[in-house]
């Protein structure tokens, strides 16, 4: 079954051509990024009027670089939720013009099961069930994958998303948004026991997440330092913060791996991509025997692909919407 997916939930206009929810047969990004990142984040105004600017060109290059038409396609998966609301809709009302024109199904999916399916691309072995942590700009979940349209949330931030966290401590260091990356880079010169900073206390579930106290203690830092004067090491501050980070998402993973009897891990969402937690996720894994999984780089971040993986998946229960299909900013996976 071939899809073609859209995504548009955030500040990437996306399409691919996705076989049977594992072969990509194409997959363009237009990133908005660089407009964005004069404003220290992302415009919701600018987003939408972006994407309905590059909505065609993208989905044109995706059947052209995978050598199909529309004809050729069996259904159409579109992120409908969660997300920037006028960035979604223009996603959704574009997937519903070409469900209309070709009569092809229209696949909802959820993004963050997107997230979870990148896995089943770089990964073709991969099958729930599995323990899944999704970290990303928006989110941050401990997420129970009984099947591939079957979860369970047990474990979820009480503030920031990871990703916000890692975000917002940058821009207080000087980088630009989004920060994630440049705080990975400046942590390779850095030495994580500079700067000790607090692991917060979650009260009640104890599988949740907080990172607002992390990010705060690293804003007060910064700033009071250039109150006095002082110098920060922002290599130093950067490898502080991110082993704090790395150690925050580890040990909860493991504590709710231990709690299900888990013993597939497997990561997802853009902070995926942090070296440090790649190799503190793999260390943890290693030293209990349980198997890790996480998407290539290019996967972690927001793509199509993954939205083309998760919607076969979807195609295949029956979850397919009809031409009211509606856009949501925020619903549970
Ligand atoms: O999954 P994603 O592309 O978008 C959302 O669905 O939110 O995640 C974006 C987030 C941003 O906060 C970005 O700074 C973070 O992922 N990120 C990273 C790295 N690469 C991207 N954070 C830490 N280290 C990285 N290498
Ligand atoms: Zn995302």
């Amino acid at each position: 079954m071939k899809l073609l997916a859209i995504e548009s939930s955030c500040d990437e206009t996306a399409a691919a051509v996705v076989e049977d929810g594992r072969l990509v047969r194409s997959s363009v990004i237009h990133s908005q990024v660089a407009e964005h990142q004069q404003y220290g984040g992302v415009v919701p105004e600018i987003a939408s009027r972006r994407h309905a600017e590059s909505i065609i060109p993208v989905v044109d290059k995706a059947l052209l670089d995978a050598g199909v038409s529309l004809g050729g396609i069996d259904a159409i998966a579109v992120t409908y939720a969660p997300g920037l609301i006028g960035a979604l809709l223009v996603g959704v009302n574009f997937a519903k013009g070409l469900a209309l024109a070709s009569g092809k199904p229209l696949v909802p999916v959820h993004h963050i099961r997107g997230h979870i399916a990148a896995n089943y691309i770089t990964h073709p072995d991969l099958e729930p069930p599995f323990l899944c942590l999704v970290a990303s700009g928006g989110h941050s979940h401990i997420v129970n994958v009984r099947g591939y349209t079957e979860f369970e949330v047990i474990g979820r931030t009480r503030d920031d998303a990871a990703g916000e966290a890692f975000d917002k401590a940058a821009r207080s260091m000087g980088f630009c948004y989004p920060g994630g990356v440049y705080i990975d880079r400046a942590a390779q010169s850095g030495n994580p026991k500079a700067y000790r900073l607090p692991i917060p206390r979650v009260e009640g579930s104890p599988f949740d997440l907080s990172f607002s106290g992390l990010k705060t203690a690293v804003v007060n830092l910064v700033h009071n330092a250039s109150q006095k004067g002082e110098a920060i090491d922002n290599n130093d501050l950067a490898a502080s913060f991110q082993a704090t980070v790395c150690r925050i998402l580890t040990d909860k993973l493991m504590l709710a791996a231990e709690h299900t009897g888990a013993r597939v891990i497997v990561g997802a969402g853009g902070v995926c991509a942090n070296s440090g937690l790649r190799t503190s996720l793999q260390a943890a894994c290693d030293q209990r025997g349980y198997r890790l999984y996480l998407p290539e780089l290019a996967l972690c971040g927001d793509n199509a692909a993954m939205i083309g993986a998760q919607g076969y998946y979807e195609a295949v229960a029956g979850c397919t919407a009809s031409l009211s299909l509606n856009a949501c900013a925020t619903r549970p996976i």
